[in-house]
């Protein structure tokens, strides 16, 4: 039996404070799901293998801080990614109106040759909480942002739930595979 491929995939999660970027990789990673709020400070980083046909792929997935004062020290980290995941939250309006900001500077920052072929992911987080008075992010207008800006892959998630989080991380990986 030959022996399979080995990949190393990094993988940078973005978007505003409080979407929920570390409780999806903390849900998809450990399994875990915690109800108080911890900023992340510059970026953390968690591994998962997963194996995806013949191969098998280490997925290094960086989750980087949101809030405005740590976000330079995140920036840092961009380089050599091979996936994006934006994420947003399906409730709050503004971060999804900041994508285009976030989606930007990762162009600009991580230095990307061929942005139009480089693999992007959106995720619209804390769908357990829709359905309430508040005004939401509808489905139709984050796939429309998706297909304006190219080929961006989306996907609805909880990371409380544990809705939809393995195959956002799959597609990710998927994707950064097809991408080599
Ligand atoms: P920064 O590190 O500041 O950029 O924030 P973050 O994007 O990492 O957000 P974090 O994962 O820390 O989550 C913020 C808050 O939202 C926490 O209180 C989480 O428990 C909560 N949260 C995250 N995901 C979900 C979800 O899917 N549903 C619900 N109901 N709450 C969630
Ligand atoms: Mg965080």
């Amino acid at each position: 039996m030959s022996k399979p491929l080995r990949s190393l995939i990094k993988v940078i999660v973005l978007g505003d404070c409080g979407v929920g970027k570390t409780s999806l990789v903390n849900q998809y990673v450990f399994k875990k799901f915690r109800q108080q709020y911890k900023a992340t400070i510059g970026a953390d980083f968690a591994t998962k293998e997963l194996e995806i046909g013949e191969r098998v792929a280490t997925l290094q997935i960086w989750d980087t801080a949101g809030q405005e004062r740590f976000h330079s020290l995140g920036v840092a980290f961009y380089r050599g990614a091979d996936c994006c995941i934006l994420v947003y939250d399906v409730n709050v309006p503004k971060s999804f109106e900041t994508l285009q900001r976030w989606h930007e500077e990762f162009i600009k920052q991580a230095d990307l040759t061929e942005p139009e072929k480089f693999p992007f992911v959106l995720i619209g987080n804390k769908v357990d909480l829709e359905g309430g008075s508040i005004e939401t992010v509808s489905e139709k207008k984050a796939k429309e942002w998706c297909d304006s800006r190219g080929n961006i892959h989306y996907f609805m998630t909880s990371a409380k739930e544990d809705y939809n989080v393995d195959a956002a991380f799959l597609c990710a990986a998927q994707l950064a595979l097809a991408n080599e």
